[in-house]
């Protein structure tokens, strides 16, 4: 049998293949239906493409769970678990803005671990990796995060949710933020901006109301790389608040997140 990494590549493999049958050609059209609110979409492909990723790990490994952002829980007791997102970024999707990705994680539930991450950029056909110990690779080279020290010569990516209030205190929060740093990105697929930490493209990533398939195999990537990935007030990155940096920058821009979120009522 494969490594479950070796896999996590086949599989995002199949699930890019699969976007991209349903997006070329005459007469393509997406069928498109909204889920907690008029701005977050889902698509039947988002669908095929959980579909597909389910089907295959649950023939390759029966004993293996499966959390996915769809189709919610399945699959067998574990002890490990496969965190799948069959496109991160789906309104980039929707859209044709070129940043959008496949993410897979594994995670050994009795050692509460991710043990490798696969994303694959699907309009860049950018294969992003990492295993636990063995480093972090695009497209089979090496990648690390940038060396940079200060806050204010730093590049942050962040993103917002989907719901009106939680954006409104996002965006007071980001406003106070730009002043203080190089600029701010906002991409909108929250594995891929961890993977643009992994590999410099940003210094530091910050968001809240993040679910597990948006970043788990994102962060284990930018840990990999050398990087820094942790919540706000709560040690483990999650739905509260995922801020992930080149490491030099962690602490501060990890304080300043924190105040502004206690600030304007926003959870960290
Ligand atoms: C979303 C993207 C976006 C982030 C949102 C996520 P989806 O995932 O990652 O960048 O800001 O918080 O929910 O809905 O496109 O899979």
């Amino acid at each position: 049998m494969a490594s479950r990494l070796d896999a996590a590549r086949a599989y995002a493999r199949a699930g890019q293949e699969l976007i991209l049958s349903r997006i070329s050609g005459p007469g393509r059209s997406l069928n498109v239906d909204t889920k907690t609110s008029i701005t977050d979409m889902v698509t039947d492909v988002d669908r095929a493409v959980e579909k597909l990723l389910v089907e295959s790990i649950r023939e390759d490994f029966a004993h293996d769970k499966i959390i996915g952002e769809e189709f919610g829980d399945g699959g067998g007791e574990g002890p490990y678990a496969w965190v799948v997102d069959p496109i991160d970024g789906t309104t980039n999707f929707v859209y044709g803005f070129p940043a959008y990705a496949v993410s897979i994680a594994v995670r050994d539930l009795a050692r509460d671990t991710t043990v490798c991450g696969v994303v694959l950029d699907v309009p860049r056909d950018r294969l992003y990796e990492a295993a636990r110990g063995q480093g972090a690779y695009v497209d089979g080279r090496r990648i690390s995060v940038t060396a940079r020290g200060e806050l204010a010569e730093s590049l942050i990516g962040t993103g917002f949710g989907y719901a009106a209030e939680v954006r409104q205190a996002q965006g007071a929060m980001v406003s106070e933020i730009l002043p203080l740093v190089r600029d701010i990105r906002r991409a909108g697929a929250a594995s891929l901006d961890l993977c643009m930490v992994a590999c410099g493209e940003l210094d530091g990533y910050y968001e809240s109301g993040l679910w597990p398939w948006d970043f788990m195999a994102g962060a284990i990537i930018v840990e990999e790389a050398g990087g820094t990935v942790t919540g706000g007030l709560e040690q483990a990155p999650g739905a509260a608040m995922t801020i992930a940096t080149n490491g030099i920058i962690h602490d501060p821009l990890r304080k300043l997140v924190v105040s502004l979120a206690a600030k304007y009522g926003s959870r960290s």
